[in-house]
């Protein structure tokens, strides 16, 4: 006899699709026979730069403590934190990612009964960490494949704990100002926790007018702000996020933490890339310039895009884009189809160096030229 352990699996993780991430490099080698070297991967929003010198040479100094289990507590990277955002350590909550933070707001907030709203198009962990604990998930009408605030203020009611918001978005790229984000957490109740997800802030450029989340933490005791190491501070292999919110919003977030959810090398690495600004600075001129080039070649070859302010962007191409992604990927181009988003016209690329970029538009141009 054997059981059907789907059926036992909770409702609500019964009818979850995993999360589908970008695909390796090597995948693709293995899968077509393709040299790794030659593959260029766009797909999953990663820092084109290559990881920086400083944080290298922190993680061979932390390599004789790879025995030691790592600080539960995070204390360096979060008295690094509390001083960048002039916030108490207190205020820190330590993920295994940003999604690990994401996940430990749904357990903690979340259940049967409940439920968070979030836009639609947004980032697919919203829907993934709400259903998986049993709460309903509200997916609110985008506009213009952005954040409809006002929709989705209407769609909260006495069930809502929990509403996550992500500027800029991902996979679309769009993003709302401050005076919207101040409406917002104005109007929204006070027993419902806003998750305002930053994953990629530290791309926007001043004269951008995106809110700086952490200036809003002391008027907005229901706020929390989600970051991460992965994008702008290249450490995405590391997985190491974090959350500033009220001491007492981390309090319960900690109960539900795994002791030792960020590792070493994180913490170590973490700590470092705080430090190199110059870094920061690079990949954000980088990101910029790509975007520009990105941007130009699109409109060469007549195609449209989402305006977006990550370091990523979504194209359009008005018709079913999969077989154009089978294509790119028989050149070992990966890019990042969303058609599970509900974007299936749409391939969303990430930016890459000025030589990635100009490789996916010539291979692009060749797979356009075929049709
Ligand atoms: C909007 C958004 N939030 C959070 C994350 C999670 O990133 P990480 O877990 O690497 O911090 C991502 C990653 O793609 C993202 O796009």
């Amino acid at each position: 006899m054997s059981c059907d352990f789907l059926a036992l699996a909770q409702p609500g993780v019964q009818k979850l699709s995993p999360y589908v991430p970008g695909k390796p490099v090597d995948e693709l080698a293995r899968e077509l026979n393709l040299d790794p070297a030659g593959i260029v991967k766009l797909a999953s929003n990663e820092n084109p730069l290559g990881p920086s010198s400083q944080v290298l040479s922190a993680i061979q100094g932390a390599l004789p403590e790879l025995t030691r289990y790592p600080d539960g507590n995070g204390f360096e990277l979060k008295q690094a934190l509390a001083v960048r955002y002039d916030v108490t350590a207190a205020q820190v909550t330590l993920g295994n990612g940003s999604n690990d933070i994401l996940d430990l707001v749904a357990r903690a907030y979340l259940a049967p009964g409940l439920n968070a709203v979030f836009s639609q198009f947004a980032f697919a962990v919203y829907p993934i960490a709400t259903q998986a604990v049993g709460a309903e998930g509200r997916a609110v009408p985008a506009k213009a494949y952005g954040h409809d605030l006002p929709a989705m203020l209407a769609a909260i009611d006495a069930n809502t704990r929990v509403v996550f918001l992500a500027n800029p978005n991902n996979p679309t790229g769009t993003w709302f100002d401050s005076q919207a984000l101040e409406a917002f957490l104005s109007a929204v109740p006070e027993q419902v926790l806003v998750v305002l997800d930053e994953a990629y802030i530290e791309y926007v450029e001043a004269g951008d007018n995106l809110p700086d989340g952490v200036q809003f933490l002391a008027r907005f005791p229901n706020l929390l702000v989600s970051r991460t190491f992965s994008k702008a501070y290249g450490l995405a292999a590391l997985r190491v996020g974090y959350a500033l919110s009220s001491a007492q919003i981390a309090d319960v977030l900690n109960r539900v933490r795994q002791p030792f959810n960020v590792n070493s090398l994180a913490l170590t690495a973490a700590v470092a890339a705080l430090a190199d600004t110059d870094y920061l600075e690079a990949g954000r001129a980088l990101n910029s310039a790509g975007m520009r080039q990105l941007e130009q070649g699109l409109a060469a070859l007549g195609l449209s895009w989402i305006a977006s302010k990550g370091n990523f962007i979504a194209v359009d191409f008005a018709r079913d884009a999969a077989p154009i992604n089978q294509a790119l990927l028989q050149a070992g181009v990966i890019v990042r189809p969303v058609a599970g988003y509900g974007m299936p016209t749409f391939l969303r690329v990430s930016i890459g160096t000025e030589a990635e970029n100009a490789r996916f538009l010539a291979v692009l141009g060749q797979v356009l030229a075929r049709d």
